[in-house]
């Protein structure tokens, strides 16, 4: 189970809650914290699954990075934009949240009445009428808030701009800056979530940054991980003592009851020989609610011979799974556990909304009702019009949505 198995659920909940627009998901942002090079970076790219992040020793991360993923099929503009039938457009918007719900195939979707006929309909409409006939499956691509409208399909060139970015504001010389870089990436294969890199914690200036620069980075990183729906991913190298972890202290200042942070140990890798963090994996020195998760990163050398995401995260589990004290816990273990983690903690905070979001929705559907009750039997000539189309929507939408509502509320997430 990947973040990638969440899209489903995210995007019937958010089509759901965005066209209705009477709730709000509201799902958690996530911000690394760490040291300087304790691999927060690393970890952020491998969660998202893409080669694209400015990494390696000394400072690279100097200003923080908003990064907002997009999923392509959510955002209907980017679908029917230009699409010749503009009149109907405000109900089309309605039917492509149904076509897309009705694509994820969505395994918990028991629901198999008529409703669905109507969804293929809907599905069928809107594949004609977007993009003059032709539907084409849209690329991936990233885009900058501060270059609006240039799409970067290659993510290399999207890291060379972070870089290039970073110096613009913060200097050649190490210097860093609170501004955010707010990057966009649009994607089929992503999480409608937002994740922020931050800068390390440092302690003794150099180059250009100022005498105060350990204060400065704390304040900035506590501008983000403050919030309370921020989910701090708070990253320790384990070839350094935990008492030393400067995440640990930072995260504990905002969530003393660490029911909001995750603990990644990194650089299991680089450990001594001879010793292992299997105590701390295992909850019994420093006390977290969501626990702490080994990690293995890709190593500087591994950065330089551009081994690619794939091969370092089989190279991960190898590790686990050969390892002699972590082979017993391998499957709790990893970057692929580690997203696992944060699945559940997404799920149970959309778990948490679904009273707020199915109250609302049941209001909706009486009014859907009522509405439909006024029209009488739709006559067809009518069904057409702007009027019915848009309360027959409104009506399978609502429909739809309460009995995946039920089915959520069903389903374990243990
Ligand atoms: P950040 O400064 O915290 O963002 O850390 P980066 O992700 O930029 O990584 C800093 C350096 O540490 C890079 O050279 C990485 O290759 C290396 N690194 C990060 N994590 C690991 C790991 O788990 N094992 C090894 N061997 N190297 C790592
Ligand atoms: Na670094
Ligand atoms: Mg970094």
């Amino acid at each position: 189970m990947s973040l990638e198995d969440l899209i489903p659920v995210v995007n019937k909940l958010q089509d759901i809650v965005t066209t209705t627009q009477l709730a709000d998901l509201d799902l958690p942002i996530l911000a690394v914290v760490g040291s300087q090079s304790c691999g927060k970076s690393s970890v952020l790219e491998n969660i998202v699954g893409k080669d694209f992040l400015p990494r390696g020793t000394g400072i690279v991360t100097r200003r923080p990075l908003v990064l907002q993923l997009i999923n392509l099929l959510l955002d209907d503009s980017l679908i029917t934009n230009g699409g010749p039938d503009s009149d109907g457009s405000s109900q089309l918007n309605g039917s492509s949240n149904l076509k897309r719900s009705n694509n994820q195939h969505f395994s918990q979707n028991s629901s198999s009445s008529s409703s669905d006929e109507q969804e293929v309909n809907l599905e069928e409409h809107l594949r004609k009428h977007a993009n003059g006939g032709k539907y084409e499956p849209p690329s991936e691509w990233g885009e900058f808030l501060h270059i609006p409208g240039k799409r970067f399909y290659n993510f290399h060139d999207i890291r060379r701009e972070i870089e290039n970015e970073t110096a613009r504001i913060a200097g050649q010389n190490k210097g860093i800056s609170r501004l955010p870089i707010n990057l966009k990436i649009f994607s089929t294969r992503v999480l409608n979530l937002t994740l922020v890199d931050l800068p390390g914690l440092t302690k003794i200036p150099i180059g250009d940054q100022p005498t105060d620069i350990e204060r400065q980075t704390r304040n900035l990183i506590l501008e983000y991980i403050s919030k309370p729906n921020c989910i701090v991913l708070a990253v320790s190298p384990a070839n350094v003592d935990l008492v030393n972890s400067e995440s640990l202290k930072l995260a504990r200042q905002v969530d003393p009851t660490g029911k909001r942070t995750v603990g990644i140990l990194s650089k299991l890798d680089l450990m001594d020989q001879g010793t292992n963090a299997l105590d701390i994996l295992k909850g019994n020195v420093y006390p977290l609610k969501l626990g702490f998760i080994g990690i293995v990163n890709r190593s500087q050398q591994d950065i330089s011979e551009n081994k690619s995401l794939e091969d370092s995260l089989f190279a991960e589990q190898q590790f686990f799974m050969n390892h002699p004290a972590y082979r017993t816990m391998s499957n709790k273990c990893g970057t692929r556990y580690l997203a696992q983690t944060l699945n559940k903690i997404l799920m149970n905070h959309i778990r948490d909304r679904l009273p707020d979001i199915k109250a609302k929705l049941n209001t909706l559907m009486g009014q859907a009702e009522q509405e439909l009750a006024n029209y009488g039997d739709i006559p067809s000539t009518l069904t057409d019009s702007k009027e019915a189309r848009g309360a027959m929507v409104l009506t399978l939408m609502t429909k739809f949505a309460n009995s995946f509502v039920t089915s959520i509320e069903g389903t374990s997430l243990n």
